[in-house]
This record gives C-alpha cells, sequence and structure tokens, in this order.
C-alpha cells in the first residue's frame, strides 16, 4: 500500500513538473523571414509564439542599410539604442526555455531585441537565439544576449533559411 501510494505521488510530481516546462518562441521579423522560422519552431516543439512588436513599426526606409542616417542604421551604430517594444510576454515566468528569433542586422541581433532582452528576467532560463540573414552567420548575437541576461544559460543559437523544415527545427530544438 505505502508503495503504491509513493508510485501514485511521484507520477503526481512528475506530470506536475512536466506541466511546469513550458517553451516559449519569441521572434522579431521586420520582412517576414524570421516570423516563417517561428512559426515552424513554435509548431515543431508544441512552444507558445509572441511576436516582439515595435511600437513605431519599420518602413522600407527605416530599413535601408545603404543609407547611414536610416533608422536601422542610426539604432544599429549606437549600442544604448533600445526602440520601444508595444506589445508583453503574458507571465514569462511561467517559460523555462525561450527561443529568440530575429534577422541578423549589421552582423548581430536588432536593438529592439536587446529592448525585449532587458524587459524580462531570464533568471535561470535557457535562451536560444534563432536568426535569418542574406548569408551571415549568427555573429555576435549570442554574446550579446548573454551579457544582457547574465543569469540565463544562452546557448550559441543557430542560423537558418527561410525554407527550413519543421523536422529539421524539431531535431535541432530536441537537444535543449
Ligand atoms: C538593416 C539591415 C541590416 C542587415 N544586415 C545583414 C547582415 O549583416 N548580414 C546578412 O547576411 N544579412 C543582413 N540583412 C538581411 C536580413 O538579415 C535578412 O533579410 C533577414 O532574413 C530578414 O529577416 P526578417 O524578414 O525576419 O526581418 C540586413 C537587413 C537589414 C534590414
Amino acid at each position: 500500500m505505502k508503495k503504491l501510494l509513493a508510485i501514485i505521488l511521484m507520477g503526481g510530481f512528475m506530470m506536475a513538473t512536466t506541466a511546469e516546462a513550458k517553451t516559449l518562441v519569441a521572434y522579431f521579423s521586420a520582412t517576414g523571414t524570421t516570423a516563417q522560422v517561428a512559426e515552424k519552431l513554435a509548431k515543431a516543439t508544441g512552444a507558445d509564439l509572441f511576436e516582439i512588436k515595435p511600437e513605431q513599426p519599420y518602413t522600407e526606409a527605416d530599413l535601408n542599410w545603404h543609407d547611414s542616417q536610416s533608422r536601422s542604421s542610426v539604432e544599429m551604430n549606437d549600442t544604448s539604442s533600445r526602440p520601444a517594444i508595444a506589445n508583453k510576454v503574458e507571465n514569462m515566468a511561467q517559460y523555462d526555455t525561450v527561443f529568440i528569433g530575429s534577422p541578423i542586422w549589421w552582423g548581430r541581433e536588432p536593438s529592439i531585441i536587446d529592448t525585449f532582452m532587458e524587459s524580462y528576467d531570464f533568471s535561470g532560463k535557457k535562451v536560444i537565439p534563432f536568426v535569418t540573414s542574406g548569408s551571415s552567420g549568427i555573429g555576435d548575437t549570442a554574446k550579446n544576449l548573454k551579457a544582457l541576461a547574465p543569469n540565463a544559460t544562452v546557448d550559441t543559437g543557430k542560423r537558418f533559411s527561410s525554407s527550413v523544415s519543421e523536422e529539421v527545427l524539431a531535431d535541432w530544438a530536441k537537444q535543449f
């Protein structure tokens, strides 16, 4: 009888801890490429999906990297730039694993991702960056995220093309 009770209690405990282990895929996407990967990753992992929406959306002119005075150029030239975010993750505390997706801008994450990192307490969480880009790798993204969330475990992350399959994403994500 005692043994049975122990098994039941153990089962309940395991269910409770499994239920608590929630995953979030949060992403910023200026032109929809990262959004495609984020949606597939959320599906592949059964995670909640959150789009980081800028208070002031980026126009085509804002994204012109040939113009040193464009909004993105000005923001990316200033590492203290923190563009405002219009929306908030409800109850970030419930997530123990957070995938953070973004395009690569000038070899790293856009400044709005830095705003996102500073908006929540990531202590004790697993943070995994994923990016899309024209051709560059993930660059300084993981290093920068780690600096902004020193008490999180930050993975090196990975660059994906927009055509990556749900299967490939599921296979990559299962290590976390
Ligand atoms: C301001 C800006 C800077 C960029 N810098 C890079 C870069 O350094 N390396 C690269 O390969 N692609 C760069 N790109 C291309 C984007 O990373 C790429 O198009 C990305 O997939 C767009 O994602 P999104 O549609 O989710 O915004 C840049 C794009 C913009 C708008």
